[in-house]
């Protein structure tokens, strides 16, 4: 039989609660596709801190680096703490290290809202069209993320100068369009390039280099767009995209702004992912959302994104593409037989009936 390691980091916050739903939904597909999967637990974040003074423990680590991927739950709390240097805090010294280590240069953020949740969408239905489906693939290793030099300077009189340091090569940039341009190829064949090449030189270097990547790919077509038209088209006639392509700092903010658009943050999962090498992709799987500390370990979380998460993970990773398609399957089968958490639940709806995290993972889990 088929086995694989995986890395199961919940994490902070409601990590923990939802990691356990997406654990019991992905048994359910192991016991039915009959494939296995070997999940270790270990922690990370303010979990990692606590165990083992690390956000990053080097036993985490080490396991990350003997597993074929890692589903991860999320990290930071932003009220824990704040004598911790911010380079030790779980967001860079788990999160952006993770990325960075593995090389996780592709970040695929899949929004698609389900005709049972229009409601959920702030935008009118005239607005939702067919209904809203988009990937955002976000570049992740670089851009003002990472870019050198980056820190704070003492210019006396009780003033200081910020620097961040937007940068970008070629190669960086070829690599994560080919990826846009292959997912692109799968779904309605359209890409717009995110820029800003008005005024940063990275977005003009962006959109020659996008341009050209496209002539591989005659089938796509491809438009550009300015970050501030894109993030108000969003809002106008998200019907028109299909594969966003963006980079850093730019998918950061526009995936957080189409996944309202799916009906809510807690939905959308995500993958990173770094290169392709004999044959296997090692990924990072998680949910977009973070650990929303205000609602942690009352079993109000919605599962959604960390279970969708997990099935990128089958997909991507493992070539599992029945199994990961019976997950989503079943995430649509548990949302149209009127099962909410809070998030999504809407009073006035007509046979929906609001569970808890728990709840939602048992009725998907079934659905499977
Ligand atoms: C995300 C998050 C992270 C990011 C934070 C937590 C560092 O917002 O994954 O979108 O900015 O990349
Ligand atoms: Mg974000």
């Amino acid at each position: 039989m088929k086995t694989f390691n995986i890395a199961a980091l919940a994490g902070d916050g409601i990590g923990p609660e939802v990691m356990r739903e997406a654990i019991k939904v992905l048994r359910a597909t192991e016991k039915k596709f009959g494939f296995k999967l070997e999940m270790t637990e270990a922690p990370v974040g303010w979990a990692g801190i606590d165990a083992a003074g690390k956000a990053l423990p080097d036993a985490t680590l080490a396991l990350c680096k003997k597993s074929d991927s890692i589903l991860f739950g999320s990290v930071g709390l932003p009220d824990r703490d704040p004598t911790i240097p911010r380079e030790e805090r779980p967001e860079r010294a788990a999160l952006l290290r993770i990325r960075k280590e593995f090389g996780l240069f592709a970040n695929l953020r899949p929004v698609k809202l389900p005709k049972a949740l229009a409601h959920a969408c702030p935008l009118a239905k005239e607005r939702q069209g067919d209904g809203i489906d988009i990937l955002v693939v976000r570049e992740l290793t670089g851009g003002m993320y990472f870019g050198q030099p980056k820190k704070t300077e003492d210019i006396g009189g009780r003033n200081f100068r910020a620097i961040d340091t937007m940068v970008y090569t070629t190669p960086e940039i070829e690599r994560i369009a080919h990826v846009a341009f292959k997912a692109a190829q799968l779904r309605r064949k359209k890409l717009t390039s995110i820029d800003k090449a008005n005024v940063l030189e990275n977005g003009i270097l962006w959109r020659e280099t996008v341009t050209r990547v496209g002539k591989n790919y005659p089938d796509v077509t491809l438009d550009h767009m300015f970050v501030d038209n894109g993030a108000m088209q969003l809002m106008l006639k998200p019907t028109q995209f299909d594969v966003m392509l963006c980079e850093n700092m730019f998918g950061d903010i526009l995936s957080d702004e189409a996944a309202a658009l799916g009906g809510s943050l807690g939905m959308l999962p995500s993958a990173s992912l770094g290169a392709t090498t004999g044959g296997s992709t090692f990924g990072f799987y998680e949910p977009a959302g973070g650990t929303a500390p205000d609602i942690a370990g009352k079993n109000l979380a919605n599962p959604i994104a960390q279970i969708l998460s997990a099935a990128l993970m089958l997909r991507h990773s493992f070539g599992l593409n029945d199994a990961a398609a019976a997950i989503e399957k079943a995430v649509a089968k548990a949302i149209e037989a009127g099962n909410r958490t809070g998030d999504i639940f809407n009073p006035n709806e007509a046979n929906a009936r609001r569970i808890g995290t728990r709840e939602m993972g048992d009725a998907i889990a079934a659905a499977i």
